[in-house]
């Protein structure tokens, strides 16, 4: 059906919201059509022709879109090639599998001490961390940094990372495929970082590196064995600090948490 007149504003934004654009990713429009590493959509996706948001979907995101069970296998072949963490960063640099990557800022890798004897690792990176490319700056690092600082450590004791390592648009949850696809990348990561102790924040981060089912309410504070296919690392589960800021109540919990990972490092350290 051809309409009979330009949409209006709301209309074009009503259009954009259904079509589940949800936020806008840079401050200045960007024009997807002059660059060439973008593929046109099949026509069949194609808006409506008077509504002018024809911007193409780019190469990686129809990638990633048509073939997630290839894109799973090619990160899990890649990760495994990588000796090094500088290799594992810039594997995923080049890596289009997923298509996080096009709407993201930048790789989120990591931050801190890679000789660390404690990981964590988080969901996803933010806003801030998505444009300063280190996870965990936000609020809830900060929040983040005094539990640390609570049990004696900071970042350059501490190796810091995401299971997701590009911000989803507009913080939504990643989808199980993208979760998926940056699996390998971070249980790489995990075995070539070798910490003592991984402290998984928040469900998400437990539910995909400990192959848990259950909330964040029953697996905290509880100890697991996270096996890197070389060697069995303790793995504890606590709150994320995203949900400690939420719900400040939980702090207490955490902190039994806290001081449960400082008698394992203790003990690591002493054996
Ligand atoms: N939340 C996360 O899970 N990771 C970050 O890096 C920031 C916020």
């Amino acid at each position: 059906m051809t309409p009979e007149r330009t949409p209006t504003v709301r209309e074009l934004l009503a259009f954009y919201l259904e079509a589940g654009v949800d936020c806008a990713l840079a401050e200045e429009p960007a024009n997807r059509l002059a660059d060439p590493d973008l593929v046109p959509v099949a026509s069949a996706a194609a808006p409506p022709k008077a509504i002018p948001v024809a911007a193409p979907v780019p190469a990686a995101r129809v990638e990633a879109a048509q073939a997630p069970e290839a894109a799973i296998v090619s990160a899990r072949e890649a990760a495994r090639t990588a000796p090094t963490l500088e290799a594992l960063r810039e594997l995923l640099e080049n890596f289009d599998g997923c298509a996080l990557k096009s709407t993201a800022t930048r790789l989120v890798f990591s931050d801190g001490n890679p000789k660390a004897r404690i990981m964590f690792v988080g969901e996803a990176p933010g806003r801030e961390e998505d444009l300063e490319g280190l996870p965990f700056v936000g609020r809830s690092g900060k929040l983040l940094d005094r539990m640390i600082a609570a049990i004696g450590l900071d970042r350059s004791k501490a190796y810091i990372a995401n299971v997701i390592p590009w911000r989803p648009p507009g913080n939504r949850t990643p989808t199980p495929q993208e979760t998926q696809i940056c699996l390998p990348f971070i249980q790489r990561q995990i075995e070539l970082v070798d910490p003592d102790v991984l402290v998984t924040l928040g469900n998400p981060s437990t539910q995909t590196l400990l192959g848990t089912r259950e909330g964040i309410m029953k697996t905290r504070g509880r100890w697991f064995d996270y096996d890197t296919g070389t060697r069995t690392i303790r793995a504890l589960a606590t709150f994320h600090p995203a949900y400690l800021l939420r719900s400040p109540s939980y702090k207490r919990m955490s902190w039994q948490d806290l001081r449960a990972i400082a008698k394992a490092l203790e003990q690591a350290a002493s054996s």
